[in-house]
């Protein structure tokens, strides 16, 4: 089984989101399980050197865009075990950060193009080509436009998966008529209209083969008009062809026994998680003291992860018997809003509006729980990592949230978190604060961790439903 992973961003050569964590580390254990999965990016100016300098060129060719000619040159680099591709073009790519240029539908129209082109120049011949997010969301449409009926390329079959609805890459229809070479037949409410405009995203969910989304709960919420982004009819109508498979993490890279950044290496051990939570408070400069909870955020700070609910009552959590760490940075009145609380509560809050991975996983592994109030959350890996360092996740039941944390249940034992369900503060409140108590019931707390214990949240299952899907396409 051949399959390409087309992406925008892929830890470590790209990152704003959860995404990249997926890109760089679901092709990892398909390879393991026997596929050749290859991943192709843009060449990012923001690439760090030390890999540009290892890339090697295998093509360059003359794209066609609408009347224009434009050069594509291909790199490649291997990178732990897995081939990536580069798509060069540098007046497209060769800039800060990865999106939110004004002619951005040109610079993925060219990236989905050249996901296509560059099939017969790269000794590489995919069965699946496995399209993420709106940037690649045309690769399916273009590819029953203008590639399917090439003999080379008929057997080709399209995957997409959405991790996140919202994005939709919504632009004019004259730049899609133009990019893509479409006439307006490709146009109108069944077809890639939206919002006015037309969507990249569409364009994937009507003309893939297969959609997938990154939880069975989410799969089944973009059905609904609260999470469904406009699309929620056009999803409910193709729910054969749509699949809700969980994220896992990277275990090797995320594994407290062998992580260089944290103080004390752990698995398993409460003495040695509170080293590092020791650690953790003196270098924050809150008060040392390990029976106080230490709650830590990661995130970026968006409305979708639930920050407006943390604002309604943050007097509240701050009075709350136990110590706030956040990281991340994103919109301006929550990064304000945590400023403010460091402030007004030095002893209770550290605030850090930056983003570092040392620190996250410090954070990870120093904190007793780890909060994500989401609005809605397609699968979330913040969650996952906090578990796999033993970090108990208090969490709102939206998506993959709801799918990978099992709420705590006095009478039974059962849970390995803490859960509510409607989107409201004081429900998160009440929550945060049954925690807090609970913490100092060291035979629940311990019962908690060791419930964490048994679950696995690595890429093998996840990574085995992909494959399965992939043989169903491809039979
Ligand atoms: C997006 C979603 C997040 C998901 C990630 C990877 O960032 O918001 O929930 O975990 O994609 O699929």
């Amino acid at each position: 089984m051949k399959v390409l992973f087309a992406a925008s961003e892929a830890v470590p050569f790209a990152k704003t989101g959860g995404l990249a964590d997926v890109i760089g580390s679901l092709p990892k254990e398909l390879v393991r399980q026997g596929m050749d999965v290859r991943v192709i990016l843009p060449k990012y100016g923001e690439i760090p050197a030390h890999f540009k300098e290892k890339m090697e060129t295998v093509a360059t060719f003359t794209l066609q865009m609408g009347w224009r000619h434009l050069y594509c040159g291909i790199l490649k680099l291997e990178h732990e075990g897995i081939t990536f591709y580069f798509v060069d073009h540098e007046n497209y790519f060769l800039r800060s950060g990865c999106y939110g240029y004004n002619d951005d539908a040109e610079r993925f129209a060219f990236f989905c193009r050249a996901v296509l082109d560059c099939i017969p120049h790269i000794d590489f011949m995919p069965d699946v080509i496995h399209c993420h997010d709106w940037q690649t969301g045309m690769v399916p449409v273009l590819y029953r436009a203008h590639f399917s009926y090439q003999p080379e390329y008929a057997h080709i079959k399209t995957v997409l998966t959405v991790h996140n609805l919202k994005y939709q890459g919504v632009f004019g229809q004259e730049q899609f008529m133009d990019f893509f070479t479409l006439g307006p037949e490709h146009f109108g409410g069944f077809a890639l209209e939206l919002h006015g405009g037309a969507s990249f995203l569409k364009g994937g969910l009507l003309y893939s083969d297969v959609i997938t989304t990154v939880s069975p709960t989410y799969a089944q919420e973009i059905q609904t008009p609260y999470f469904g982004e406009n699309l929620d009819g056009l999803l409910k109508s193709q729910r054969h062809r749509l699949h809700g498979i969980v994220n896992g993490i990277d275990y090797e890279e995320m594994d407290p026994m062998t992580d260089p950044h944290l103080e004390v290496n752990y698995r398993d051990s409460i003495i040695k998680k509170q080293l590092n939570k020791t650690k953790l408070q003196e270098k924050l400069g809150l008060p040392v003291n390990k029976d106080i909870p230490m709650i830590g955020i990661v995130t970026r700070l968006v409305e979708q992860k639930g920050l407006s609910l943390v604002a309604h009552v943050i007097e509240e959590l701050m009075e709350l018997d136990a110590q706030w760490v956040i990281l991340g940075t994103g919109e301006y009145q929550y990064e304000q809003l945590f400023r403010w609380a460091a402030d007004r509560y030095p002893d209770k809050m550290s605030a850090h509006i930056t983003f570092n991975e040392k620190m996250a996983r410090q954070i990870y592994a120093g904190s007793d729980m780890f909060l994500m109030p989401s609005q809605f959350e397609p699968c979330g890996i913040g969650q996952l990592i906090a578990m796999r360092y033993r970090s108990v996740p208090i969490v709102r039941e939206t998506g993959g949230l709801k799918d990978t944390v099992i709420a705590y249940d006095d009478e039974t034992g059962i849970g390995t978190g803490f859960s509510f369900s409607y989107y409201n503060a004081h429900d998160m409140l009440y929550t945060v604060n049954r925690a807090v108590k609970l913490y100092n019931e060291p035979l629940v707390w311990s019962k908690i961790l060791s419930n964490i214990k048994k679950k696995d949240f690595s890429w093998r299952k996840s990574a085995l439903q992909y494959a399965s899907l992939y043989n169903q396409l491809v039979k």
